[in-house]
């Protein structure tokens, strides 16, 4: 006999075509640095490549996460005032969130509201976490921040929020940009409500540069297959194989790059954002960056960003951390 499905996914909106096609066009017509959005690193296969690079070894962000969490999760909720609704913002496949949701379960029924714009990874945070004892969920696939909106939204009286921004997504953007994320967070929340914010730390060069440039090459797929991607949504025609993976450490802004060098002269056409670009052999495609903070830092952004730092927590064996930051 059927059974009756919990909702699982809010309000779908595709991300647009036309906004899709005008940010490669811009970022591939830059004079000096071409450069193409990293969120176009994450189609299906993307996102899936995503996944098995916190499984390698050299790559150490997702696992101490975790760990920070499973240690630390029921000193955090005991810091929390009660109850709170919680929201994740770019869940994933959710499998950090389950030790936090667990101990917050031991204290009261979950209300749990993961926003990502895949809806794969929202299907796979159902499965990983929709069947966890007094916890309820909601998915919404959206952009952070309209997300949020919504989330607040739902919040009943007397209730507060809890927002999840875990595995250093932070670290994605630039650091004002970074800056101005956690602002316009801490505009949806009322005083009192709480941002969990993990971020990666410094840490020795080549264990960096190892980490974006794995052995087995699952990376360098992760990273070339972004050109697939448009391919795909904008025909074009990018040839993988005259492109390869690099990656550098930026050390003035305490930042990994990642870049697709043109192996060789080329022109490639996308015919749906009827566009061209030419490259030379040895140009690169900036990709993606990846900022790496101190513990000191992450404290003052916050602090300038409208909270006040309550506890942060730094792994033993990866320099990576959690910091929980309530709104003031
Ligand atoms: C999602 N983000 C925090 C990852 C990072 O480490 O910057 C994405 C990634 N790029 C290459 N490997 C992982």
């Amino acid at each position: 006999m059927a059974t009756a499905r919990p909702r699982l996914i809010e309000r779908v909106t595709e991300p647009s075509l036309m906004d899709f096609a005008a940010e490669v066009r811009a970022g591939l017509s830059k004079p000096a640095q071409k450069e193409l959005p990293s969120q176009y690193l994450y189609d299906e296969v993307g996102s899936a490549l995503f996944e098995a690079i916190c499984l390698l070894p050299e790559y150490g962000l997702s696992r101490a996460g975790a760990r920070l969490l499973r240690e630390h999760s029921a000193e955090i909720i005991d810091r929390l005032p009660l109850p709170v609704i919680v929201a994740e913002l770019g869940s994933g496949s959710g499998s950090k969130t389950r030790s936090i949701l667990e101990a917050l379960a031991t204290r009261q029924p979950v209300r749990y509201f993961p926003i990502d714009i895949s809806r794969m990874a929202l299907s796979r945070c159902w499965q990983e976490l929709g069947h966890i004892d007094s916890v309820s969920m909601v998915g919404f696939e959206r952009a952070y921040q309209d997300g949020l909106l919504e989330v607040a939204a739902r919040r009943e009286s007397g209730e507060r929020l809890l927002v999840l921004f875990l595995g250093s997504t932070i670290g994605n953007f630039d650091r004002p940009a970074g800056e101005d994320f956690l602002r316009a967070v801490r505009r949806v929340l009322l005083p009192g409500d709480a941002l969990l914010l993990a971020t990666d730390l410094e840490k020795p060069v080549p264990q960096l540069v190892e980490a974006y440039d794995d052995s087995a090459g699952v990376t360098a797929a992760f990273n070339l297959n972004m050109l697939a991607h448009i391919n795909q949504a904008l025909g074009g025609d990018f040839n993988l194989r005259s492109f390869e993976h690099s990656v550098r450490w930026n050390g003035s802004e305490r930042r990994i790059e990642m870049h697709l060098r043109s192996t060789e002269d080329q022109t490639v056409k996308l015919a749906r954002a009827g566009f061209s670009c030419r490259l030379r052999a040895g140009e690169t495609i900036w990709t993606e960056s990846s900022h790496k903070y101190n513990c000191a830092e992450v404290v003052a952004m916050g602090e300038r960003a409208g909270y006040r730092c309550d506890a942060q927590w730094v792994d033993a064996e990866w320099p990576f951390a959690q910091s929980l930051f309530i709104a003031i």
